[in-house]
């Protein structure tokens, strides 16, 4: 009988698959032999693997361009990165590096954006995409960077928006409009708060943007919530925003780019059948569809892609610490972490992660619960829910099993709060970034030790801050 995890792992999944392998007992990721860093570094442990952010920019990128040479489309396609997804230096490093432009989300994030231009790490030619709700900052904070003579395009989210942009910008300015989608029908309101509802697009324009001495309408924004799929529901949605957007183009002559948002989705299982070509394939193809109905010329396509860019390039370690046996049945596989703060999407959202041992995989297998560290009855992980539990080589005390949770780059340090003060004093993990050498030797460098108590006891109040 097959009682090994590799033949588990075998007999359900098509394995070895894309960036993982087997060396021996051990996963290996991208070709990276795991366990040699967890035995330098310790568990828990972050690391981001850089060179990925770059292959998926370029993956995107070469299916915009296999599609539009495919359907004779004949707008062009540019790719920004949404920085929400993952702020920090090293990433947005990379994005820079692929010639890649910004979304914006908030005020601090156009702080950012003005000490990369100062430091000339983004270039003075950059378009910067102001998206989200406005408070009074974040326009201020546009307008001096339009001030500087930076492209900037903000996208009105809501109509008093643009009198807001009105009074703080003195120059002329292109701008956006985000539609607000219509909502997945499980959700429990219908229009997205996010943009400005179908109908009310074209009369807002010709009321208060079409005559306009300063704003210029360059783009129509368009994202939903649950991300682009091949489903009945995302395809109606796109379909009614080209619409909208070929009637608003009769309108509007200096209208020519449809910005399609973020949203491609990540791999969370080995068994992940998304087809990223295809998908893009059917989306050029569609936009061309309509706006050749509507004798409406193909508008140049952005998009905002935050966790395609930067999830497959994060991974998260832990080692198990104990086997608790509640019941006959039940078995607790105790990590030396936490769900809910390390990967807070697993615990609010329910999201699935790839969840794999790291070592032992010649090891028979058990079901197994997981369980994180924290007293909170919800600090747990279920790699799907119907099924409840997860398997992984069995546990002995004699031995270490290391275990990895995949893609985790996007969204899991700004939602979980990097270095802050983590629920039942769990502290962040050590951070490590790899890179690699032009020999294409791995390069491994610390960005962030694991918190320290002293910090911890900082935060709190109880020692003074540094
Ligand atoms: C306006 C906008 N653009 C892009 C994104 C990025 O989405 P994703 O990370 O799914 O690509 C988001 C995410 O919420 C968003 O709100």
């Amino acid at each position: 009988m097959k009682t090994r995890y590799i033949d588990l792992i075998e007999q359900t999944f098509d394995f070895p698959k894309n960036e993982f392998a087997l060396n021996g007992d051990r996963l290996t990721w991208n070709g990276i032999d795991l366990v040699p860093l967890i035995e330098k570094h310790g568990t828990p442990l972050r690391i981001t693997y850089l060179p990925k952010i770059g292959e998926k920019i370029e993956l995107a990128r070469s299916c915009f361009a296999k599609a539009i040479q495919e359907h004779g489309y004949q707008g062009s396609y540019k790719y920004f990165y949404c920085t929400k997804s993952n702020h920090f230096s090293y990433v947005i490093g990379q994005v820079l590096k692929s010639d890649v432009d910004l979304e914006t989300s908030s005020a601090y994030d156009i702080d950012m954006v003005e000490l990369l231009l100062d430091r000339g790490q983004m270039k003075p030619d950059a378009t910067i995409l102001c998206n989200g709700f406005k408070d009074d900052r974040y326009i201020r904070k546009i307008a001096k960077l339009v001030a500087r003579g930076i492209r900037v395009i903000p996208i009105i989210d809501n109509m008093e928006e643009l009198h807001k942009l009105d009074e703080a910008i003195d120059r002329p300015c292109e701008i956006g409009m985000r539609i607000a989608a219509e909502e997945a029908p499980k959700f429990e309101f219908y229009t997205s708060r996010l943009g400005i509802g179908y109908k009310d697009i074209i009369p807002f324009y010709m009321s208060n943007i079409s005559k306009h001495s300063k704003f210029r309408l360059k783009l129509m924004h368009f994202f939903i919530n649950t991300g682009i799929s091949d489903t009945a529901y995302y395809w109606n949605e796109l379909t009614k925003c080209v619409n909208v957007y070929c009637d608003l183009k009769k309108l509007c002559p200096t209208l020519d780019t449809l910005d399609i948002g973020g949203g491609l989705p990540i791999s969370n299982s080995l068994n992940f059948g998304f087809d990223t070509e295809y998908m893009i394939g059917e989306i050029v193809g569609r936009i061309k569809d309509i706006c050749s109905e509507n004798r409406v010329t193909d508008p140049h396509l952005f998009s905002e892609f935050g966790s395609f860019t930067v999830s497959d390039s994060g991974v998260t370690l832990f080692s198990i610490l104990y086997q608790k046996k509640q019941n006959d049945k039940e078995r607790w596989n105790m990590i030396d972490g936490s769900f809910m703060t390390t990967l807070p999407d697993t615990w609010a959202i329910s999201k699935r992660f790839i969840m794999l041992p790291v070592n032992n995989w010649l090891d028979d297998y058990e079901r197994v619960f997981l369980g994180g560290m924290t007293c909170d009855s919800d600090d747990y992980y279920n790699s799907e829910q119907h099924i409840n539990a997860i398997y992984l080589p069995k546990y002995s005390e004699e031995r270490k099993q290391y275990l990895a949770f995949f893609n985790t780059g996007a969204y899991q340090d700004t939602l979980g709060g990097f270095g802050g003060i983590q629920h039942c004093l769990i502290p962040k993990p050590k951070h490590v970034l790899l890179d690699r050498a032009p020999d294409g030797s791995l390069t491994d460098t610390i960005f962030a030790p694991e918190q320290t108590s002293e910090r911890m006891l900082q935060l709190l109040g109880y020692l003074p801050a540094p």
